[in-house]
């Protein structure tokens, strides 16, 4: 299987993807990444896509005269690396209607948060902020919502007292990157089909 991984800042879910394609080989663990992609220059994300040896392509918001053009090429830099299947491993931008549409239902996406609790860009800050006592993270299809689509695995993680928003965020990426790469690889080695909110791996 062929992945295509879009990020916008450090790339340690994306690192954990490589590392684990590394150690166990390709074919053993069902996927290869073929490209990164991102929506901003000079983050970390790309430096370790370029580090791997890996094409990058970056899409920026402000280079294109409309959201609906922006959507649009980001669909085609992703095409052009023929992908089974797309990851959004802390991508920071909302899709549309046309990525969905090309993508929708092999576009993946993991959130530090257990979804349907605490949506959008502050997951983490959120869930501290409102008192919770367990967060965690989520990786899920990508509908046509904010972080809505179809849950296909959750990771719980404690919150404590002394926690601020970087040291939660840390502890639950440690959770987020082995969910991920665990999600990754059993969509690409064994097919899977969605129905309705359910996933079913086959
Ligand atoms: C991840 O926790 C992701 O869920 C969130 O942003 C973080 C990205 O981290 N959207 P990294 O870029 O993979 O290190």
């Amino acid at each position: 299987r062929r992945l295509v991984v879009l990020v916008s800042g450090s790339g340690t879910n994306l690192q954990a993807l490589l590392d684990e394609i590394a150690a166990t080989g390709a074919g053993a663990y069902g996927a290869e990444i073929v490209a990164v992609g991102a929506d901003r220059e000079g983050i970390e994300g790309l430096a370790r896509a370029e580090r791997a040896g890996l094409p990058t392509f970056v899409c920026r918001v402000r280079d294109c005269p409309t959201r609906e053009e922006w959507d649009a090429a980001l669909a085609e830099a992703v095409a052009a690396h023929d992908p089974d299947l797309v990851v959004s491993a802390g991508f920071m931008k909302i899709v549309g209607k046309e990525f969905l549409a090309r993508f929708g239902g092999r576009f993946v996406n993991t959130h530090p948060a257990l979804l349907p609790s605490f949506p959008g860009a502050h997951g983490v800050r959120d869930a501290l902020a409102y008192g919770a006592k367990v967060t965690g993270c989520t990786v899920h299809f990508v509908d046509d919502g904010v972080d809505t689509g179809p849950i296909i695995a959750q990771g719980v993680v404690e919150i404590r007292d002394e926690d601020d928003e970087s040291a939660l965020h840390e502890r639950i990426k440690e959770v987020e990157r082995r969910l991920l790469v665990e999600v990754v690889g059993l969509l690409a080695r064994n097919g899977y089909r969605i129905e309705g909110r359910k996933v079913v791996i086959q």
